[in-house]
């Protein structure tokens, strides 16, 4: 049996983070971990290896389409699948090893197993029970699970299973036109397998952008993925080798169904808490499962805190890390402070999507005056040498007081530019702070500038 200030259970971007943040601030620090490498979900079977398919195939698609107008001439590319994998699995490795190190670098332990909570200031791992004097859940969520759909991984697949096919589907049916579904979609119709998405909602990617999600789904259209909205998806029933999805369209009742070799069910995700013990020391969860905290991450239980996936809020690896150094920190006895207001939402296909702040409808619904300034990359020089002028940026200002109060974008590196906004809203800046500020050109980040002229109703110059 050790003893610790902290012992954090899961060691996802929430639990790595935080417990890098105490050791730094010199509290003896303890990890949980029962999967064979750190990194939880995003590093192993999430984020980091749905970046490496993606990377590689719009690769792919780049020498497809655009090399010939280059002038450069190479054979027809073909796809080594096992290739592939591997070296999305090696850079799983190169991840899962990093946060290793930073353990080891800033004496961390990993404590390996699978933790429970036996009472407060004890965590049991295995047959060894542990002391801490403070206790973070960090234990992240789990797909959710949909009636009527059995997953075995195998033909009927969540993200985990998509990641690591055997072999490129000719056929597959994606049920949820969220953020997965239209990650790994794009991934298999760049593959060329025929990809049908099946949502509920009558968009794509619901509370998103509206104008963002009518280009979104336009430009997903040009790249092959086919959609049926507005269709609830009500069982799969699969054979060996296939499986039949069945649907009814919520317009007129009538229902349908789709064969394909593979399902991919992307409808969500729920907080993963089982084994912990919750229920049994009093820890007050929500009807949705999530861990009920305050504005410090303390549960209701004296020394149990809670960050992540398995608390509410938007299910996003950077938001679990910011509340990792936020409890770590408060743990430590300073002021932390979470932005909810701040918190970027990217989905990585190509073109990229990413949104900050507040949409048009939430301004609306609030009764709140803004004025919206737009700039479509076409205006941008450097995404037109660059293949990638499809898309925009909105950026959503007060009417008074002009400071931005959201920005919008699909284009090339959304993700990467959505930031400078994002650091603009942390300072309170308006549209014309960005507006004025020297954005070097040839940039894809001009367009982030002539969006904010536009705004600040100073007026884009090359729209
Ligand atoms: P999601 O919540 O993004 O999308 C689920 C979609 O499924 C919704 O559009 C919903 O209307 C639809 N749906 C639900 N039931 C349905 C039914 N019976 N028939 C048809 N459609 C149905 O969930 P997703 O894509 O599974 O992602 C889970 C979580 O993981 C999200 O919270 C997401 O933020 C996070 N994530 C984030 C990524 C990123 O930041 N790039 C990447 C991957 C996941």
């Amino acid at each position: 049996m050790a003893s610790y200030d902290v012992i954090i259970i899961g060691s996802g971007p929430g639990g790595y983070v935080g417990a890098i943040r105490c050791a730094q601030l010199g509290l003896k620090t303890a990890v949980v971990e029962g999967r064979e490498t750190l990194g939880g979900t995003c590093l192993n079977i999430g984020c980091i290896p749905s970046k490496a398919l993606l990377h590689s195939t719009e690769l792919l698609h780049e020498t497809e389409h655009n090399f010939e107008k280059m002038g450069l001439k190479v054979a027809s590319p073909k796809v080594d699948w096992k290739q592939m994998q591997a070296y999305k699995d090696d850079v799983i490795g190169q991840n899962t090893k990093g946060v290793e190190f930073l353990f080891k670098k800033n004496k961390i332990d990993w404590l390996k197993g699978w933790g429970s909570i036996p009472e407060a200031g004890k965590v049991k791992v295995g047959d060894e029970v542990h002391e801490a004097k403070h206790i973070v859940v960090a234990s992240g969520s789990e797909p959710s699970a949909l009636p009527g759909v059995e997953v075995d991984e195998k033909i009927v697949v969540t993200s985990e299973g998509a990641l690591a096919l055997g072999k490129i589907p000719k056929t597959m049916v994606v049920i949820g036109a969220g953020v997965i579904g239209l990650e790994l979609g794009s991934v298999y119709a760049r593959l060329g397998t025929k990809v049908t998405v099946v949502e509920y909602m009558e968009t794509i990617t619901p509370g998103m952008d509206a104008e963002v999600q009518r280009q979104f789904q336009k430009i997903l259209k040009k790249q092959g993925l086919e959609f049926i909205l507005g269709a609830a998806v009500e069982g799969v029933e699969t054979t060996k080798t296939k499986a039949k999805v069945s649907y009814k369209l919520k317009k007129d009742d009538s229902e349908a169904s789709l064969d394909a070799d593979i399902v991919l069910v992307s409808t969500g995700r729920k907080p993963y808490t089982d084994g912990l013990g919750l229920d049994a020391l009093g820890v007050k969860v929500s009807d949705r499962g999530q861990i009920e905290v305050d504005g410090h991450y303390r549960t209701n239980i004296d020394g149990i805190y809670a960050i992540g996936d398995c608390i509410a809020g938007p299910m996003l690896a950077h938001k679990a890390e910011d509340e990792g150094m936020a409890v770590a920190e408060g743990i430590a006895g300073q002021h932390p402070h979470v932005n909810y207001d701040v918190i970027p939402g990217v989905i990585y296909t190509h073109p990229e999507v990413a949104s900050v702040g507040k949409t048009e409808a939430e301004l609306k619904e609030a009764g709140h005056a803004y004025r919206k300034g737009s700039f479509q990359f076409m205006g941008n020089g450097r995404a037109r040498a660059n293949f990638a002028a499809d898309g925009f940026v909105k950026i959503l200002a007060d009417k008074e007081t002009d400071r931005i109060l959201g920005a919008h974008i699909i284009g090339p590196m959304a993700g990467d530019l959505i930031h400078e906004i994002c650091v603009a809203m942390e300072f309170g800046a308006a549209a014309e702070d960005l507006a004025r500020t020297c954005h070097a050109h040839p940039t894809y980040s001009e367009a982030v500038r002539e969006a904010a002229l536009a705004a600040s109703g100073m007026g884009a110059i090359h729209a």
